[in-house]
C-alpha cells in the first residue's frame, strides 16, 4: 500500500508539472474507487460478522481496513476532479476540512482493528461506518 500511495503521489506530481495528464488523472480515480469499493466489501463482509450472520476473520477485515485507509487524503490530488468521478468540488475547495474527515476515519480503522477481537468491536465497527457516511455526505455526489 506504502507503495500504491508513492505512485500515487509521483502520478500527482506528473500531472502538475505536464500539462494535462489526463490519462494519469483518470488512472487516479479508477484506482480511489477500487479502493473505495475494497472498504465496501470490507465493511459489507465485517458487518455480516458483527451481526453474527456468518463467521468470519473480523480481525483480518479489520486490519486491511487500517492498513489501506492511511493517507486516504492523497487518492485524491489536484486535477483528479474531472472525468468519472462522483466526488464533489468540494473535495479540493474544502480541502482542510476534507482531510481532516479522511484522518477521522483513519483513526477509526485503526480503533477498531484494535478492538476487534473483544467485545467493543460492534461499536468500534459502527463508529468507523458512522465515519464514511460522513464524508459521503459532504463530498460525494449523490448517489441513485
Ligand atoms: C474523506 C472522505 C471519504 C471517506 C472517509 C470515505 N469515502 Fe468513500 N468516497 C469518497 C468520495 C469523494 C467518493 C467518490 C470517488 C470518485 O468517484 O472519484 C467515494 C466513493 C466510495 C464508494 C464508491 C466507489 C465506486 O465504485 O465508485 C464506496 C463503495 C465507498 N466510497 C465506500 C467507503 C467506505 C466503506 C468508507 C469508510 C471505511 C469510505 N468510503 C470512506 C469519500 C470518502
Amino acid at each position: 500500500m506504502k507503495q500504491a500511495i508513492s505512485k500515487l503521489l509521483l502520478l500527482g506530481l506528473a500531472a502538475g508539472l505536464a500539462t494535462p495528464a489526463l490519462a494519469d488523472d483518470e488512472e487516479v480515480i479508477k484506482y480511489r474507487k477500487n479502493v473505495m469499493k475494497a472498504y465496501g466489501a470490507h465493511m459489507a463482509a465485517a458487518g455480516a460478522i458483527v451481526q453474527g450472520k456468518v463467521k468470519g476473520s473480523l480481525v483480518g477485515h479489520a486490519r486491511a481496513m487500517e492498513a489501506t485507509t492511511k493517507n486516504m487524503a492523497a487518492m485524491f490530488p489536484a486535477g483528479s476532479d474531472f472525468g468519472e468521478t462522483n466526488a464533489l468540488d468540494t473535495v479540493w475547495s474544502k480541502r482542510a476540512d476534507f482531510e481532516k474527515r479522511a484522518k477521522d476515519t483513519e483513526a477509526k480503522a485503526a480503533a477498531f482493528a484494535k478492538a476487534a477481537g473483544g467485545s467493543d468491536a460492534a461499536a468500534k465497527f459502527r463508529e468507523l461506518s458512522d465515519s464514511c457516511k460522513a464524508c459521503h455526505k459532504d463530498y460525494r455526489k449523490e448517489q441513485k
